[in-house]
């Protein structure tokens, strides 16, 4: 709308969110429950003098915390670059429903780096209850970023008894109703890939002591057993989400239902591999066995966060504003642009400043190119053209222009995952146009 459109061409814009979210994520959940392993076992190693472990322990902070955290960061921009750019509206929205909050999590990140940093360079250099106490801080502040962060993403999908303008707002919002359980489950799953991934550092550092190794690895498997709670907290999950979310995920679209049963298996492999292990006292778990289960805690991972980020369609923010920044009548009262029922009185073209060819007005041009104007403002955010993320052309082969032009009136009934047209009756009758040469192309 009031923000230059972005065409990614074949990927489109969701999947290049994905592309850097799903990393971003596993990456930032990792170094909470990393952060958790350093202070409970240095503060352990502190009471029992136990220097052995300190030196594993200080591989574990060098190695394996510090450089995700970098990354961490890095990917971290880059998922506001990728979003600001792909769904500027929701962005917008985001940031002004929740300012305090956004502001609360910067705070917290910058307390989170400055600790790390802190701790990697003071080890050995101060007491050690001082430095353990380092340790606890970032615990403590990279716990609350995702508690802060989870709390904007599950209203996403989640709003509840949240209404625009009305009291105490932003904390029915943000304690919305998948609040709980998926906080619950990204900080299990962030202990659990924590204590996986020590796991896989013993198992690759051939000079750890036979008793840092069993004590280490006792203390990873008690990491990794709540994730066990995932299997509940999943199911949790789904009860609150909407009606037409949840008919997604029971088959309405293949692909929702796959991954969410993906998820489940992996999670599944995950506890079963834990409790396996602790039973047999499996205190020299290989490579392979290390490496499986950090695999299934990413695979796990994806498939919930793909869950998550599909199952909202045709919604970006449930039931306030679509994929396309369009708002609905929620979002009408704050939204004096475009609101659905304004652009179906004004036009889609009429707030879609950029979708124009550069220096043409609307007057100028042609049927066709007014229906790809519109195509971008009204599509573009799920369908590709001719190829790639869920292309259009390839879906209308052998679709008359008259058959275009109906399917445009009822599309949100005929697909629940599409937004109702926004836009007037001479769009329809352009992008109909419009899509009509593509049917022709492809015979
Ligand atoms: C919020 C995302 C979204 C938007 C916006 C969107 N679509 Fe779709 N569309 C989808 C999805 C997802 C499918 C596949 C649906 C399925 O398989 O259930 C789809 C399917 C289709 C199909 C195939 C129809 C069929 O019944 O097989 C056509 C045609 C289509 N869209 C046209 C459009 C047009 C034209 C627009 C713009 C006016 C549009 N879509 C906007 C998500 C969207």
């Amino acid at each position: 709308m009031e923000y230059p459109i972005f065409d990614l061409p074949f990927f489109g814009g969701s999947l290049l969110i994905a592309a850097i979210a799903i990393p971003h994520v596993f990456i930032a959940q990792f170094s909470v429950g990393a952060s958790f392993l350093l202070a409970l076992a240095e503060r352990r190693a502190n009471r029992e003098g136990d220097s052995e472990t300190r030196a594993f322990l200080k591989t574990y902070a060098f190695t394996v915390l510090l450089v995700p955290y970098v990354l961490g960061a890095m990917t971290g921009v880059g998922i506001w670059f990728a979003t600001s750019v792909a769904s500027p509206r929701a962005i917008s929205s985001m940031i002004h429903l929740f300012v305090w909050g956004w502001a609360a999590e910067w705070t917290m990140f910058i307390v989170d780096i400055v600790a790390i940093y802190l701790y990697v360079y003071t080890w050995d250099r101060i007491r050690p209850s001082a430095h353990n106490a380092i340790g606890w801080i970032l615990a403590v502040s990279s716990t609350v970023t995702l508690v802060l962060i989870n709390g904007i993403l599950s209203f996403m999908l989640t709003p509840g008894s949240w209404e625009p303008l009305a009291p105490y707002g932003f904390w029915k919002a943000f304690f919305n109703p998948s609040f709980w359980p998926t906080t619950l489950m990204r900080f299990f799953v962030s202990l659990a890939l924590a204590g996986a991934v020590a796991l896989l550092l013993m198992a690759l550092m051939r000079t750890v002591p036979a008793a840092v190794r069993e004590k280490m690895t006792r203390l990873a498997y008690r990491m990794m057993l709540p994730a066990l709670a995932c299997l509940v907290l999943l199911p949790w999950a789904f009860s609150v989400i909407p009606e037409r979310s949840q008919q997604f995920i029971q088959g309405g679209a293949i692909a929702m239902t796959l991954f969410f049963a993906m998820g489940m298996a992996c999670f599944s492999l995950l506890a079963l591999g834990t409790i396996l292990a602790m039973v047999r006292r499996e205190w020299n778990p290989s490579v392979l066995g290390a490496s499986l289960l950090i695999f299934f805690a990413f695979v796990g991972y994806a498939c919930f966060e793909f869950v998550r980020e599909g199952a909202r369609k045709p919604y970006v923010i449930e039931g306030f504003m679509y994929s396309t920044g369009v708002t609905t009548e929620k979002g009408q009262a704050l939204d004096k642009r475009a609101s659905l029922a304004v652009l179906r009185e004004k036009g889609v073209l009429s707030a879609a400043s950029w979708v124009l060819p550069l220096g043409r007005t609307i007057a100028e041009l042609t049927p066709e190119e007014k229906g790809y104007a519109v195509f971008k403002a009204a599509c573009l955010a799920c369908h590709q053209v001719y190829a790639g993320y869920n292309a259009v052309q390839p879906l209308i082969g052998g679709w008359t222009r008259e058959t275009l032009r109906s399917y445009l009136d009822t599309m949100h009934e005929q697909r629940p995952m599409m937004p109702p047209f926004p836009g007037t009756d001479a769009e329809k009758d352009a992008l109909a146009a419009y899509m009509a040469t593509l049917t022709r192309r492809g015979k």
